[in-house]
């Protein structure tokens, strides 16, 4: 029997992370630890409420308080620390959330785990186990050749992948410094069901289903490698059950797409899945397409080798592109009520702060 501690759990990630871990293994308990800020959502979650080896415990990571009293009601084996606030852009108005959430959050986790975790001895027993959800964010910005591999130096250029880096330094000091049992992971871009539509393929699928402009920053040929969530959650779970502690992993799709490639096969995908008597399919074309002012510092290509995990722990990315993106948009199509519920009200206001003067 294993017990999961899974913060952020309502978010993107962390809720097909739970999926997945919950369809796996039959000897676990999942608590979920989120704050539920406007990322985190428990429609994600609803088809396993009442399950009666999972918990949700609505909260922050901050809260030194409260997760003294997680672990001392339960005794956790696995920490893995997806929670954090996740969008550049947001970032880049304003960080300070980011520091907090981010650097200290993870900083409080680590605290209240080692207290509970390290035996009299200094030791921790071999079940302990913390993974820090971390970013290939973290290794800057990519020219046209090369690879980002777990030796690339840290040069984290924008407010949060500095506060992702951050975090990253303070785990490998727990590890160095306490023997902290506890591992990185460094993805590549996720797509898939369940991501908030402020990143962009929801919000592209999101703009031609609304006939609104599609946003492409500056030239619109930044690169990034795309892979599948389920393929991230298959990977995390490998690196907890057989990671080497104090080690980091990158985890990457070798998926490279330039932004506007991405944003095309996405408008054709979205037309050709439409019912035929669908209103919307006229009105979703190219022409939709709006070069717009540049993300401030954007990193202009990450491309992740990831052939340490598939080496050492004999993990591959399943999913082709070709399904996984085909798979996302009928997603999008077939929730049109989870699309619809938190594209209202706060989203609203945000895409109207973060695009207007980029769209007028
Ligand atoms: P997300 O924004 O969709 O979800 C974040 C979740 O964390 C939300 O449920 C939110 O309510 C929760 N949260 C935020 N602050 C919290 C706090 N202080 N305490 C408790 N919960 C809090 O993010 P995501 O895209 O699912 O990313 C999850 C993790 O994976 C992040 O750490 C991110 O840096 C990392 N990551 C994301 C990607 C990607 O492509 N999305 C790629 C690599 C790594
Ligand atoms: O690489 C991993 C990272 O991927 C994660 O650590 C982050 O949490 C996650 O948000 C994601 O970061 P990006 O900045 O790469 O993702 P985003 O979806 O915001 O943007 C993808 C690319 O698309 C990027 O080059 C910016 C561009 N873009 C984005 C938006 C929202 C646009 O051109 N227009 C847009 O409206």
């Amino acid at each position: 029997m294993y017990t999961y501690l899974i913060t952020g759990g309502a978010g993107f990630i962390g809720s097909n992370f739970i999926h997945y871990i919950l369809n796996k293994h039959k000897d676990i308990f999942v608590i979920n630890l989120d704050k539920l800020t406007y990322a985190g959502n428990l429609d994600n979650l609803k088809s396993i409420e009442g399950y009666k080896n999972y918990k949700f415990i609505k909260g922050d990571i901050c809260d030194e308080k409260l997760l003294e009293e997680i672990f001392s009601s339960y005794d956790v084996d696995y920490v893995v620390n997806f929670a954090a606030e996740s969008h550049v852009d947001r970032s880049i108005k304003d960080s300070t959330i980011f520091v907090k959430t981010n650097v200290l959050g993870t900083q409080t986790l680590l605290n209240v785990a080692k207290e509970y975790w390290q035996e009299p001895d200094g030791g921790y027993n071999k079940k302990k186990k913390f993974l820090q959800v971390s970013t290939d964010e973290v290794y800057g910005s990519l020219g046209k050749e090369g690879y980002f591999r777990e030796t690339t130096p840290l040069d984290p250029r924008n407010p949060y992948s500095a506060s992702k880096a951050s975090a990253d330094l303070i785990v490998k000091s727990y590890c160095d410094t306490y023997g902290f049992p506890a591992s990185i992971t460094r993805c590549s871009n996720n797509y898939g069901p369940y991501q908030f539509p402020e990143k962009l393929i929801p919000l592209v699928i999101n703009n031609c289903l609304s006939g609104k402009k599609i946003p492409v920053y500056g030239d619109g040929l930044n690169i990034r490698d795309w892979l599948y969530v389920e393929d991230h959650c298959k990977a995390i779970d490998i690196v907890l059950r057989k990671g080497k502690m104090g080690d980091v992993y990158n985890i990457g799709g070798n998926n490279e797409v330039k932004n506007i490639d991405m944003v095309k096969i996405l408008i054709k995908i979205v037309k050709e899945l439409l019912n035929e008597n669908d209103e919307r399919k006229d009105l979703i074309s190219e022409e939709l397409i709006k070069f717009v002012e540049d993300r401030k510092g954007h990193d202009r290509r990450y491309a992740i080798d990831a052939n340490k995990i598939k080496k050492k722990l004999g993990w591959v990315p399943e999913t082709t592109f070709e399904e996984g993106i085909r798979n996302t948009v009928k997603w999008y199509l077939n929730n049109g009520e989870w699309l619809k519920n938190v594209t209202s009200g706060e989203y609203l206001k945000y895409y109207e702060e973060m695009y207007k003067e980029r769209l007028d």
